[in-house]
């Protein structure tokens, strides 16, 4: 892997966009692979992930809700089934050769996750449920650990939920304060704002990588860099940056950086945490049980090395599996391509639905990903939703769980379109063919 962060989500319809940060600058951050051109063959990434050849209501499925969940490849359907039929057996307890098997099968996932993060050491990534599960971890072992009624953490408005709640409910368990880095009118960090909090000499700053509902791409190495200087932590939510941008967690130098197997083309219910090898064995465990133990004896127990000490119980091990593979199949297609990909997508999807009269998006031009909520007239989302739905196209709609973001823009909700590898102009054209019957149908009604 490269150490560039992502050269394509860049947008600059009025020309070359800048290089984001990491990006190479031999390539001037431009989108080089277009849809459907020989760098980047969209049919045969296609054909691998059977659902997308299915039917909805009678039409074909338009599928525009990857960053809600990614699709599955064959490969990974593939590697999860043999996995289940061949080698099932428990990890980390048997000699015998399943369970031998197995345990290779779940570490070289571990490796393989490692390897897409950025990550030097696989022993820095903790298998969890997913990202809610990963922040949840750093919230209650870290947090509960080192933050105290006197201390400050810094959040954002535009975190996803599952960067919101856990800290909400460790200031209920320490007192601690929470603050939160304002959103500006186009949908970015207001990094002044940001300044501003930092003077609290704040323990932590958590914030999204990459914003769910808004496909803004935060300055990641800028804001790590001043909450260091300010004596922070930093913490990242990946979720929805792992699965496009070039994650490069020693180059983005932040401290703590979670992100989840089913964004990325890998099977639901899994999702890993890496975290600085220092302070995962500062850590305390977060759950208790088999498997996290050195030692046990009645008074008490030691506990087993990272990551491991934060693994108790038996594992998701075939949604491990799977996300391995998933890392895989994802660096088999070129994470540098897939970007390009989607970055050409996402020009194309920005002039289109901006071209649509009432309709409002959210979010900046540039420095964005692939994800277009938007609001159509007094249409509401859902019923947009479900009218798309007759046609076999799936959007979200919603609050997006960032509902402090949608109370900022003063709005209940939007639809909301996100690609993937597998998306099309084709299918960008669906969507805006469904909004301009959704009008139709609309004013019929009104
Ligand atoms: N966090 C996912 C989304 O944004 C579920 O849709």
């Amino acid at each position: 892997m490269t150490d560039t962060n992502h050269p394509a989500g860049v947008l600059a319809p009025d020309g070359p966009p800048p290089v984001p940060e990491g990006a190479s600058q031999a390539d001037g951050g431009r989108a080089e692979a277009d849809p459907g051109t020989a760098a980047w063959d969209v049919a045969a990434i296609r054909v691998q992930f059977p659902i997308l050849s299915r039917e909805v209501h009678g039409r074909p499925l338009v599928y525009l809700d990857s960053a809600a969940s990614s699709q599955q490849p064959l490969r990974v359907l593939r590697r999860v089934a043999r996995y289940e039929r061949e080698q099932h057996a428990n990890v980390h307890r048997g000699v015998h050769q399943l369970s031998t098997e197995a345990t290779e099968a779940y570490e070289d996932a571990r490796l393989a996750v490692a390897t897409h993060a950025g990550a030097a050491d696989p022993a820095e990534i903790v298998f969890t449920r997913g990202t809610t599960e990963a922040v949840n971890l750093v919230a209650s072992s870290w947090g509960g650990a080192f933050i105290g009624a006197d201390d400050d953490i810094v959040l954002t408005k535009m975190e996803h939920h599952s960067n919101l709640v856990p800290w909400q409910l460790l200031a209920a368990r320490t007192g601690c304060r929470l603050h939160f880095v304002d959103v500006t009118a186009d949908g970015t960090l207001d990094l002044d704002d940001l300044d501003r909090l930092l003077e609290r000499r704040p323990r932590l700053v958590a914030f999204t990588h990459v914003s769910n509902s808004l496909g803004t791409i935060n300055p990641v190495r800028e804001i790590v860099s001043r909450a260091h200087a300010a004596g922070a932590l930093a913490l990242v939510d990946g979720a929805q940056a792992a699965p496009h941008l070039l994650t490069d967690v020693a180059r983005l130098g932040c401290d703590f950086y979670a992100f989840s197997g089913h964004k990325m083309c890998g099977p639901t219910g899994v999702g890993a945490l890496w975290a600085r090898r220092e302070l995962l064995e500062a850590m305390p465990p977060y759950q208790g049980g088999g498997e996290m133990i050195s030692e046990v004896k009645l008074e008490g127990s030691s506990w087993a090395k990272v990551p491991h000490k934060f693994e108790a119980g038996t594992p998701n091990i075939s949604g491990v599996v799977g996300f391995g593979e998933a890392a895989r199949f994802l660096a088999s297609l070129g994470r540098e391509a897939i970007a390009s990909h989607e970055g050409a997508l996402t020009r194309y999807a920005l002039e289109r639905l901006g071209a649509i009269e009432g309709l409002r998006l959210f979010g900046p031009m540039r420095e964005r990903t692939s994800v277009f909520s938007f609001t159509y007239g007094d249409v509401h989302p859902h019923d947009l939703s479900t009218i798309l739905d007759q046609r076999g196209i799936a959007i979200r709609a919603g609050h997006h769980c960032n509902q402090p973001l949608m109370d900022h823009y003063d709005i209940s909700g939007t639809a909301r379109a996100s690609l993937y590898v597998y998306s099309t102009a084709e299918e960008i054209d669906a969507l805006c063919d469904g909004l301009a019957m959704a009008a139709e149908v609309f004013r019929g009604i009104s």
